[in-house]
């Protein structure tokens, strides 16, 4: 590059400008070449100078050339450094990248594991096989429910004191009936009877497991969403001693012949007489320990003979039909008889708890 200020070889000399700029192989090299682009020693610094020396009318004429060319030096410039810019970025995204094709087929090919059913699921289906055994069938039941099914139909009319034993999630579906998340399982009774009196099916001999939702803060004892089992027989000349053997029959079943039942009486609007059923706890079997309180019992469910208000709100007659009805919860079943101290156990998903019970 010559320092010439002599305007002949303006054509020439920014072309060499433009090839030297072009030529820039990093935005290093076009950082350092700057002072000679558009520095105070560049050909077009000298340039504008020598421009004093000329008359008006040649000076106007240089300048507007020196001008353009001023302009054509810049857009190179800008355009090469974008260019530079672009490629150093792209040369740093290929530094970067994460073959993530590459991971995925390498953890692939290391030996897979493979899952299993979970431990609710595995206790609702053991559960479901011991009632199948004494001749019950297996139905499910919405985990939705209206105002009547899982309430008013068991005889739990609006603002009854018994509700707050079932405060719940209310769902807004715009529609004018009360919709909730079920709170047990009883609702499936009234499905139950409902189709049997429409069908003609009656007598019943069912269990309805399910998922349950109640308003309740989860503990060592208690989930929000839980799982209960229903048990429903409707038949000619069914008494509460019928009830109380098919309830320890299931209980030897499950857990073992050294865990027995007991009933103690309570209340449900849905039965009567009603009561709860308690197991030998599985803990100490039956000693006393600090999980069952010293009793040597664990309550496990309601049951009861169905109230002759649930028989009448489904239409079934009372003078010829009798029924009774249990419920008790599925995940308390596996905590009992795995000894999980912690309900929440059950569904945090740690796999060193998950995996022990494959
Ligand atoms: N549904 C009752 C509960 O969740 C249990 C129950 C079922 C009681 C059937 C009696 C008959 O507490």
């Amino acid at each position: 590059m010559t320092t010439s200020s002599s305007f002949d070889d303006l054509a020439e000399r920014s072309r060499e400008l433009l090839a030297l700029i072009e030529s820039a192989g990093s935005l290093d090299e076009l950082r350092q070449s700057e002072p000679v682009l558009i520095g105070k020693r560049s050909p077009l610094a000298a340039w504008q100078k020598s421009l004093g020396s000329l008359d008006a009318a040649q000076r106007a004429e240089a300048g507007a050339r020196l001008q353009d060319v001023r302009r054509q030096v810049q857009t190179a410039l800008a355009h090469r450094r974008e260019v530079l810019e672009r490629r150093a970025r792209d040369e740093r995204a290929a530094q970067d990248r994460l073959d993530l094709g590459d991971v995925v087929v390498r953890s692939v090919s290391a030996p897979l594991r493979a899952g299993h059913p979970g431990l609710v699921a595995t206790t609702q289906r053991e559960l479901e096989d011991v009632f199948v055994a004494m001749g019950f069938t297996v139905v499910e039941g919405p985990e939705v429910e209206t105002d009547w099914y899982n309430f008013e139909a068991l005889n739990i009319p609006p603002a009854h004191p018994a509700r707050g034993m079932w405060d719940t999630f209310y769902v807004d579906l715009g529609e004018p009936e009360t919709v909730v998340l079920r709170t047990h399982t009883s609702p499936t009774q009234v499905h139950l009877m409902e189709a049997a009196v429409a069908e003609g099916t009656l007598p019943i001999h069912a269990v309805a497991p399910g998922r349950c939702f109640r308003r309740d803060t989860p503990d060592a004892r208690h989930l929000a969403v839980f799982h209960q089992i229903e048990g429903l027989v409707v038949d000619r000349d069914v008494t509460f001693a019928d009830m109380a053997g098919v309830i320890e029959t299931f209980t030897r079943a499950y857990f073992g012949p050294d865990i027995t039942s007991r009933l103690r009486p309570a209340y449900f609007p849905f039965t009567e007489p009603s009561a709860e059923f308690e197991i030998t706890c599985t803990i100490c079997r039956g000693a006393g320990c600090r999980t069952c309180s010293s009793t040597g019992w664990i309550e496990l469910g309601g049951c009861g003979m169905v109230d002759p208000a649930v028989f009448e709100a489904v239409g079934i007659d009372v003078e010829h039909w009798q029924g009774f009805a249990f419920g008790f919860g599925i995940d308390r079943c596996a905590q009992m008889r795995f000894g999980i101290a912690d309900m929440r156990a059950l569904v945090e998903n740690d796999v060193r708890f998950v995996g022990q019970f494959s």
